[in-house]
């Protein structure tokens, strides 16, 4: 019996796979594409891909603005979408879930408008040097905005936040702190909870970036006690386009809009407006109507499987991938050992000399075998740097990937290791 048998997955993986139309597409080599690139985007099963259809067949219209037929049910459908993801995240209520283009417009409102209501010049912003642009730069831009100042969490050469170094960076003067569950380069699964906990003793409100985690497991804000948590449709299964921020209602009612237009008002004069109420004061212009359904239909196309099984299939992936890599020659991994990170790998091949393999030469040979991989910088340029390079590769894995992908890749890395010794 060999490694790979001796994994048991936690459901159907065959059934699983076969929800998914994209996978029976060809790579390079004539085989069935690997794709491990789930971490930049997931592909779409075939319910999700349903549902979309549906909705342009049955009940599309514009939603909030119509007093007929079609409008009242996309309104329905929409608002129905809005109670999942409610209770799949387990916010206490609707008014929480701002419907989004992704993590990217979360972060940006919370820091656009909870930001330029709250900080100020003396105060500081607790980020760190592994956050993902979209992280990253509307902290930098509120500062600069603001006169705050930005500080950085130290990583520790594993690729885990250096929790001791906590205390000199989260002070009294720290006003919000944003960072991500799971890295999207090291894996790493940070310790979240314990962060939010010691930001709120200091009086400090956190934004999570879970584009990385929501996907993949279980969430749950209010044990979290996240006070803002936002996250992207498309890495689980939904399509582009549509994204969600969470936010505590308190936090949310106590804002100022973000984008001004349609949809958000109560009242217009000549020269004024009154909000509307939660969340449609954050919703401004025609939402991601369709996209909002295709969230709905992958929360229920994920609900299905089970989020606890989908993480115990990604770690048995992770684990197995993590077991041959380690001690690969002239491959070096970013990031933390199984169990503390999620399922993705980042890693550089590197030459005789130490020379540094450019991780697109990587890429593209993987690609001529039929395995799809990420490289470049990964949007974490500061990351990168902290590491001296400037790129890396990145096999992320998602629900309907198996061992024999694994295998697949693996054999595919050492012929593109041969090749570009
Ligand atoms: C950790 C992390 N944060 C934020 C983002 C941005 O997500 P989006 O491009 O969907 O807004 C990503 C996307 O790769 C990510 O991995």
């Amino acid at each position: 019996m060999s490694a790979a048998d001796e994994i048991t997955t936690p459901f159907d993986l065959a059934q699983v796979r076969s929800s998914f139309p994209i996978l029976k597409v060809a790579g390079s080599g004539g085989e069935p594409l690997v794709y491990f690139d789930n971490a930049a985007t997931a592909q779409v099963p075939q319910a999700v891909l349903n549902a979309i259809e549906g909705a342009y067949v049955t009940h599309y219209s514009n939603v909030h603005r119509g007093a007929h037929l079609l409008s009242e049910r996309a309104t329905e459908h929409y608002e129905q979408v809005r109670e999942r993801v409610r209770s799949w995240i387990h916010a206490e209520s609707i008014e929480e879930i701002i419907f989004t283009s992704g993590t990217t417009a979360g972060i940006n409102l919370v820091a656009k408008s909870w930001g330029k209501a709250n900080v100020r010049e003396g105060d500081s912003i607790l980020i760190s040097e592994a956050e993902h642009h979209s992280n990253l730069v509307p902290w930098q831009q509120l500062a600069a905005e603001t006169g705050a100042k930005l500080e950085f969490l130290p990583l520790l050469e594993t690729g885990e936040y250096d929790l001791e170094a906590l205390p000199q960076v989260l002070t009294e003067k720290t006003k919000i702190v944003a960072l991500a569950s799971v890295s999207n380069v090291l894996g790493t699964i940070n310790p979240i909870e314990t962060i939010i906990e010691k930001a709120h003793a200091v009086g400090a409100v956190v934004c999570v970036d879970a584009a990385q985690s929501v996907p993949h497991f279980p969430t749950n804000v209010q044990r979290l006690k996240a006070d803002f948590l936002a996250f992207s449709g498309h890495k689980m299964c939904a399509g582009s386009g549509i994204g969600v921020l969470y936010g505590r209602r308190k936090l949310l009612e106590a804002m100022p809009p973000f984008l001004g237009g349609g949809s958000m008002i109560n009242l217009v004069e000549r020269e004024t407006f009154t909000t509307a109420a939660l969340p449609a004061k954050f919703e401004a212009g025609t939402p991601p109507i369709v996209q909002a359904y295709a969230l709905g239909a992958a929360i229920t196309f994920l609900e299905e499987i089970g989020m606890k099984a989908i993480h115990q299939h990604e770690m048995n992936l992770v684990h197995y991938a993590w077991e041959r890599l380690k001690d690969w020659d002239n491959l070096k991994i970013l990031g933390p050992a199984p169990p503390h990170r999620a399922g993705l790998i980042s890693f550089n091949l590197y030459q005789k000399n130490g020379r540094v393999i450019h991780a697109n030469d990587v890429s593209h040979l993987l690609d001529q075998q039929g395995v799809a991989i990420r490289s470049g910088h990964h949007c974490t340029q500061p990351l990168h740097r902290r590491y001296g390079i400037s790129t890396s590769a990145r096999a992320s894995f998602y629900l309907y990937n198996t061992i024999d992908e694994i295998d697949r890749f693996l054999g595919a890395l050492e012929k593109a290791q041969r090749m570009l010794a």
